[in-house]
């Protein structure tokens, strides 16, 4: 198993209203934000993101993410749930010449994307990445395989692992104790797996997952 690093700490804090999204949180609302469509990016809050736009609070992350997995220019590197492709597009302007994808099961979020990235971002599932063995440097998966049922995040990260080598980063939602976890049950639309970190080990053991990994907790 790799190592947990904390790879995202230089995104700032988002804020937070934990209560109105429990209290606005009902299976219709649950139904409509995991189609991944308009409502989900660019709805109301109660849906998601409730506005998913572009401004470069990727940068410092991906400047890390190339620093601590040593990217340079010509290797390849894949971004699952890469959403409208931030990320995809911040990898390439911190280090001009790294050949950067992504791949997302939003059509919404593809048709959307940042224009330098057009043409880079795939249509698909994690549970089957259509791309051949170690076809990538590294890949990088953020808050996306919660996504999946335990079963289906499993073969999500033998995927990764398939393609990556274990040159790999995810992070995933959890939580270190019983508050920290109804926090996150409170604040959590989407997910269909969560655990303690320890749980999520145990799942990346069974998918034989080797890369590098750390978690998202909700605070107050
Ligand atoms: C919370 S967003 C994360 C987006 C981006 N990685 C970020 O951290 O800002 C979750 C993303 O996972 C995508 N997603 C959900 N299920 C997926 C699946 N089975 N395969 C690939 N992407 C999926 C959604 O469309 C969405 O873009």
């Amino acid at each position: 198993m790799g190592k947990e690093i904390d790879l995202l700490r230089s995104l700032p804090r988002t804020k937070r209203n934990v209560e109105k999204r429990a209290e606005e949180k009902d299976d219709a609302v649950v139904a409509l934000s995991r189609q991944y469509g308009r409502d989900y990016f660019d709805g109301e809050r109660k849906y998601g993101y409730g506005g998913y736009r572009y401004d470069g609070r990727w940068r410092p992350v991906a400047r890390d993410l190339i620093q601590h997995f040593r990217l340079e220019p010509g290797m390849r590197v894949l971004d699952v749930g890469c959403a409208k492709g931030f990320l995809v597009k911040d990898l390439m302007l911190e280090c001009p010449g790294l050949d950067a994808f992504g791949l997302d099961i939003s059509r919404y979020a593809v048709m959307n994307c940042e224009k330098e990235v057009v043409g880079r971002l795939h249509l698909g599932t994690a549970v089957s990445l259509p791309f051949p063995d170690g076809a990538f440097d590294c890949v990088i998966s953020l808050n996306t395989i919660h996504n999946l049922a335990r079963a289906e995040a499993v073969t999500a990260m033998r995927e990764i692992q398939r393609l990556s080598g274990g040159r790999a980063f995810v992070q995933v939602d959890s939580y270190r104790t019983p508050e920290e976890r109804e926090l996150a049950i409170s604040w959590i639309i989407t997910a269909r797996f969560h655990d303690y970190p320890d749980g999520w080990l145990k799942a990346y053991a069974e998918a034989g997952y080797t890369g590098d990994y750390y978690w998202t907790i909700i605070n107050r």
